[in-house]
């Protein structure tokens, strides 16, 4: 390393150090806790036995034994792990059958697994979206649907937490974009209250946009009939 490489990495090494000591002081600082025993209701976690709360282990899926043996059983018949992404060469035949149960499961045609709630509508939204469309996003959703529209090239507008009248407002003046989506959380996850779906699915296909919604915190069997929540738009179908 030469003196100028070492000065400029001191520098920057103060730099965030100033920083995390700031993050600290304000009581932002984030650290990451340890969990060492099974995800469970209660559970140890630094060294502490604990009640947690912030798990997403609802349903205890996580421990249930017919999971714990499935996983063991397909540990020992594929390995401990798929060799590489799913784009590459890991999709493997478990996703496949796991994805096909999950389309029965929800009544639709097929369904895609991601790794978690992030991960999907990353890759969702950037997939269905690009510059010649708008996003239309409820101010509360999600932070990683923000992330998610932030990743793409499309316009974006905000409407009012669950305000139908400023969602109408937002959808005027639309038609020079291909593709029109509005998003929302179906249940929000910081205050729990719940989207009023019907009446957006409703605002959205008067104006031909796709409704697409963030079941994360509620996953329903039932969906709307004949595709409700994808109305088409103009001439290209869509
Ligand atoms: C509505 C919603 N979307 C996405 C996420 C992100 O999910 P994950 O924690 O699996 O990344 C959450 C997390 O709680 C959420 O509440």
């Amino acid at each position: 390393m030469t003196q100028e490489s070492g000065l400029h990495r001191e520098l920057l090494l103060d730099g965030l150090r100033r920083e995390l000591e700031g993050l600290d002081r304000d009581e932002l600082l984030w650290r990451v806790r340890t969990l060492q025993s099974p995800s469970s209701a209660h559970a140890r976690v630094d060294g502490k036995s604990v009640l947690v709360l912030c798990s997403n282990n609802y349903l205890g899926l996580a421990n249930h034994p017919k999971l714990k043996q499935a996983a063991i059983a397909a540990t020992r018949k594929y390995g401990a792990g798929s060799g590489s992404v799913r784009v590459i060469a890991g999709t493997m035949d478990l996703h496949v059958k796991l994805e096909s149960t999950l389309a029965d499961f929800r009544g639709t045609e097929s369904s895609i697994t991601f790794q978690s709630g992030y991960a999907t509508n990353l890759g969702t939204i950037m997939s269905l979206v690009d510059e010649r469309d708008l996003i239309i996003s409820d101010e509360l959703n999600h932070g990683s649907i923000i992330d998610g529209c932030r990743l793409t090239k499309a316009d974006r507008r905000v409407y009012k937490h669950k305000d139908m009248g400023d969602l109408e407002k937002q959808l005027q003046g639309t038609e020079r974009f291909r593709r029109v989506l509005v998003i929302t959380d179906g249940v929000f996850s910081m205050d729990g209250d719940i989207a009023p779906l019907k009446d957006i699915v409703k605002l959205s296909q008067e104006h031909g946009a796709i409704t697409y919604v963030d079941d994360r915190r509620c996953p329903r069997r039932e969906r709307p009939r004949n595709n409700q929540s994808f109305p088409s738009r103009g001439k290209s179908g869509r």
